[in-house]
């Protein structure tokens, strides 16, 4: 693995000890300090004039509340090889093909400054298996729970953990008795 892509994909995950992101349908947990630490890293641009791309499995999309989709502030694409655009929402049938809207001569190249992919599962996998520049925001949640949805393995000899990044909060986290840590992993390119 001796080159790399742009842009910059920017994983944002949180998963428990037994590697579980999911249950049914809905986040296994509800972590408020998780939730706006994700609102201000896919929020968060250095141009007003831009926005971030969040890029999301048709399932993932399903899951936030009606009335919080799509995310505000932030342009949403849906990967998905079943339904059409709609109401300001992109569609994409593939990693790639939402890559290639926001780079280049894409259609929202011009609007998009980071593109933070935010699952499921198969999305969080073609993201870390992609020749990209790949940056992991992950919060383990110190506790384990039922889940039926769990992040794919990432190689630890590729993917090197970043101390003392200076986007996330420091230290261990706690929200109704549930510990939780922000972790940030960079992939490393020979
Ligand atoms: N803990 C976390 O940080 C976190 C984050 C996100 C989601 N979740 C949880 O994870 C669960 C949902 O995730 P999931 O893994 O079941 O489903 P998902 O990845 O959100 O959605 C799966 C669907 O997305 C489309 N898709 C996925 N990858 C694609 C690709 N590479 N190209 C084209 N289309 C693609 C396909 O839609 P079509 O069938 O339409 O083709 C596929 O059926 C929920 O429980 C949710 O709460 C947790």
């Amino acid at each position: 693995m001796s080159t790399k892509r742009s842009p910059k994909l920017n994983l944002v995950v949180a998963v428990c000890n037994n590697g579980g992101i999911g249950k049914d349908g809905q986040l296994p947990w509800r972590l408020k300090k998780d939730m706006e630490f994700f609102k201000k890293i896919t929020t968060q641009t250095k141009d007003n004039g831009k926005q971030n791309a969040v890029v999301m499995g048709r399932k993932t999309w399903l899951s936030i509340p009606e009335k919080f989709r799509p995310l505000a502030n932030r342009i949403n694409i849906i990967l998905s090889t079943t339904i059409d655009p709609f109401d300001g929402v992109y569609v994409a049938k593939s990693l790639d093909e939402a890559i290639t809207m926001v780079t280049g001569n894409g259609v929202l190249a011009d609007k998009v400054e980071g593109v933070h992919i935010i699952g499921g599962s198969s999305v969080y996998k073609a993201a870390l298996e992609s020749d990209f520049a790949c940056r992991i925001y992950l919060t383990r949640v110190l506790a384990e729970f039922d889940c039926d949805t769990f992040l794919p393995e990432f190689n630890q000899n590729v993917f090197k953990k970043i101390d003392n990044c200076e986007d996330v909060p420091k230290g261990k986290m706690n929200d109704k008795n549930i510990d939780f840590v922000f972790e940030v992993y960079d992939k490393m390119f020979l």
